[in-house]
């Protein structure tokens, strides 16, 4: 396995975010963690990453127990990931913002002042080449000058695409890539995160959005209220009564919320 969870947990006052999750994720293809909304999927996925310190469990990326590891190092293992809210430096270029995933540990600043040097190093020259190489897998290569602010939405989100993946990530997180995009932009995405995984980096994938996930995922989790309640292909989760009992629980708790006027 790439990446193996045992147990993992995560509690916070009150409740209990991650349940016990044991997630098995292969090398390569495309797999996906969906759950109706507070689910735990992006918590999960800052364990994951290591934004946050698991209460219980252990996480094995690469053949490593990384549960102790600090994020940086988890990257440098080959983990990179997607914000749900795009995470962009606004006052950076789209070039400059690719190039901030080469560089993990430095801040915005330090690395604006760092391009304007007149002499590059050699090193700094190819990783300018891995950006590009970067922004050209995710179709927004003509657009590296632009102020990463004045991009159209869908194509911020393919952008933090760019970010992640000019690391070359052995495993590519992303957070609900698709949330505000139009029926044609998630069409577009789907065919580049296809892309994606084909090129090498093995994909785990949070989303709403189920024609997008059935249509693209080798493996589905399925957390409820932080537990793992089913696994398999995309058509044994459709099939599976407990999945659609989650949703519709979700489903009519909001309308109750609703009609008590919450
Ligand atoms: N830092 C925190 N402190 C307290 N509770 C938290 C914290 N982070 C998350 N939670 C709670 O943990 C639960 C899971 O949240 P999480 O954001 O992981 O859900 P999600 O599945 O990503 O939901 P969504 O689909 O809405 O993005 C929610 O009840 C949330 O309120
Ligand atoms: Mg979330």
């Amino acid at each position: 396995m790439l990446l193996a969870t045992q147990n993992l947990t995560r509690r916070y006052a009150g409740l209990v975010a991650v349940d016990a999750v044991n997630l098995a994720i292969p090398q390569g293809g495309i797999h996906a963690v969906i759950g109706p909304n507070g689910a735990g999927k992006t918590t999960l996925f800052n364990l994951l990453t290591g934004l946050v310190e698991p209460s219980e469990g252990s996480i094995a990326f690469a053949g490593q127990d990384v549960t102790a590891l600090p994020a940086h190092k988890r990257a440098a293992l080959g983990m990179a990931r997607t914000f749900q809210n795009i995470r962009l430096f606004r006052g950076l270029t789209v070039l400059e913002n690719v190039l901030t995933g080469l560089h993990p540990r430095l801040s915005a600043s330090p690395l604006a002042t760092l391009l304007r040097l007149p002499s590059f190093r050699a090193e700094e020259r190819h990783a300018i080449e891995q950006a590009r190489a970067a922004l050209a897998m995710v179709g927004i290569a003509q657009h590296e000058d632009a102020q990463a602010v004045n991009l159209a939405y869908g194509d911020q989100r393919r952008l933090e695409i760019a970010r992640a993946l000019v690391s070359q990530p052995r495993l590519l997180l992303l957070d609900e890539p698709a949330a505000g995009m139009n029926p044609a932009e998630t069409v577009a995405l789907a065919e580049l995160v296809r892309r994606i995984a084909a090129s090498g980096p093995t994909v785990l994938l949070v989303e709403h959005d189920m024609g997008f996930v059935m249509g693209l995922s080798d493996s589905v989790a399925v957390l409820n209220f932080g537990r793992q309640i089913f696994t398999g292909s995309p058509r044994a989760v459709r099939a599976e009564p407990a999945v659609v009992e989650a949703y519709l629980g979700a489903r009519l708790a909001a309308k109750l919320r609703v009609a008590h006027g919450e």
